[in-house]
């Protein structure tokens, strides 16, 4: 491979990044700009997040990313930002204590704003319109004007990244985090919901383990991990000149880095090997998903491996698998098996979002929660079956109320769509929905830690 520098991405074929941008010369200006902009992360806490990423490979750490399918300025607020966070914090706290394991919280926000979209274009009643792209490039509004690429869009969401980030940073350390908070908030939950019964159980194990550490004297105080949390943030590395003006030098290694967030993906549809966003993230030394379709086969995913993580860096890469529940079964083992006999270091990763969207007779699109924990259940068998680590999951969520996926505890119906669908993008877990999924992933890894206990020989007989 040549030397990488952060332009070179600009010499490669390039698909879903906007080139009808009316004024190149505005965009180019607004780059500048954000070339001298602060950064949003450091170096030093991508690179811890990379050792911890490295954890969850070996089997001794499980991955929860989670967030907006796409962010917007609409809909942003210090409120909502606060419910999201507490959701996947609520999350983690159920899944470390089933998984018996630290979990590594990874919001998709701060940053993600930028879509792939099917078509270029939209047709609604005859009348043609460029797509929408996400709010840093142009509008939702079904109107010639609103969907003209703007890039002082780039620049607002950068302040709203910032903002984002300033509030995640004072939750996780400012005493909000605290674990106690997170377990009370959940107690609300299981005692609300309609499938309350069914998660009392490991809810009441957890109240039993807080009170037997704060017995004996493991508080917030004496241990501080349980005061706060790390939260770290991702995005689709999607629209490169904004991740290129974002993309400086630590001075500590010398190396590049994008501080736009601490972990980027590369998407199912913007993966060519010899495309613009595999060369952008070859360069960077921040750790990296791959997003895993039903198109992706065995060989080209280990020369994606080699181009991205050449010296096999553990934590580096998290293949985020993505193939529909009917899918998975049929697509998945083959690239275990490939890259556990070619030796490469990897994250495992469950999305059961993107291979789930099916639209209604009414119009919407959505994703029923059953479909969403079938992709997971049978990720988790074929990993386990193939002797590897489902090391993660990834989902597209928020903490406030809406009615986007169909069915949990609540019953969301097709007729309830409407009510609240907000999205600006692909259909959300609402705050219960995830937190359920959250349980009922909770059951599947303790009855396999169980299931490993007892086959684990006993001390007397080894
Ligand atoms: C996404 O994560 O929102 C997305 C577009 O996913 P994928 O690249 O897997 O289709
Ligand atoms: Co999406």
């Amino acid at each position: 491979m040549g030397k990488w520098t952060p332009s070179g991405w600009r010499a490669k074929p390039a698909r879903h990044i906007p080139d009808d941008y009316p004024d190149p010369a505005a965009l180019a200006a607004v780059e500048e700009r954000l070339r001298a902009a602060a950064p949003l992360v450091f170096a030093g806490e991508a690179r811890q997040l990379k050792q911890d990423l490295a954890e969850a490979a070996a089997g001794r750490a499980f991955l929860l990313q989670g967030g907006d399918c796409a962010e917007s300025f609409k809909e942003f607020s210090a409120n909502g930002v606060r419910d999201t966070f507490r959701v996947l914090l609520q999350m983690a706290v159920v899944l470390t204590f089933a998984g018996g394991r630290p979990v590594i919280k990874l919001g998709r926000i701060a940053g993600q704003f930028a879509k792939p979209r099917s078509s270029a274009t939209e047709v609604r009643d005859g009348v043609k319109l460029p797509s929408y792209r996400g709010d840093n490039i142009n509008a939702m509004g079904f109107t010639e004007k609103e969907r003209v690429p703007d890039p002082d869009r780039l620049l607002r969401a950068y302040s709203q990244s910032a903002a984002t980030l300033n509030l995640l940073r004072a939750f996780a350390m400012g005493g909000y985090a605290h674990l106690s908070n997170v377990h009370q908030w959940t107690l609300g939950f299981v005692n609300r919901s309609k499938a309350g019964t069914r998660y009392r159980d490991i809810a009441g194990k957890i109240t039993e383990a807080l009170e037997f550490m704060e017995a004996c004297g493991v508080t917030p105080e004496s241990a501080p991990q349980l005061a706060g949390t790390s939260f770290y943030t991702s995005h689709e590395a999607l629209l490169l000149g904004y991740e290129e003006a974002m993309t400086r030098v630590d001075s500590t290694t010398g190396d590049w880095y994008d501080t736009s967030a601490h972990f980027v993906w590369i998407g199912d549809r913007t993966r060519q090997l010899d495309g613009a966003h595999v060369e952008f993230c070859r360069g960077i030394k921040n750790p990296i998903g791959i997003k895993c379709g039903p198109s992706m086969e065995a060989d080209e995913l280990i020369r994606l491996i080699d181009i991205l993580n050449p010296d096999d860096e553990a934590g580096k890469i998290t293949l985020i698998n993505r193939y529909g529940a009917d899918n998975v079964g049929q697509h998945l083992p083959a690239l275990v098996r490939k890259v556990q006999n070619e030796g490469r270091n990897v994250l495992w990763s469950c999305d059961p979002m993107h291979g789930n969207t099916q639209k209604t007779a009414n119009g919407f699109k959505t994703r029923p929660v059953s479909r969403v924990l079938q992709e997971v259940s049978t990720f988790m068998e074929i990993l386990r079956a193939e002797g590897a680590w489902p090391g993660g999951v990834h989902f597209e969520m928020t903490g406030q109320d809406v009615t986007e996926c169909l069915g949990g505890a609540q019953e969301i119906t097709e007729n309830d769509l409407s009510s609240r669908y907000h999205t600006h993008c692909d259909p959300r877990l609402n705050g219960e929905q995830a937190l359920e999924l959250a349980f009922l992933i909770a059951e599947q890894l303790k009855s396999h830690r169980d299931g490993a206990n007892e086959a684990a020989p006993s001390a007397s007989a080894s």
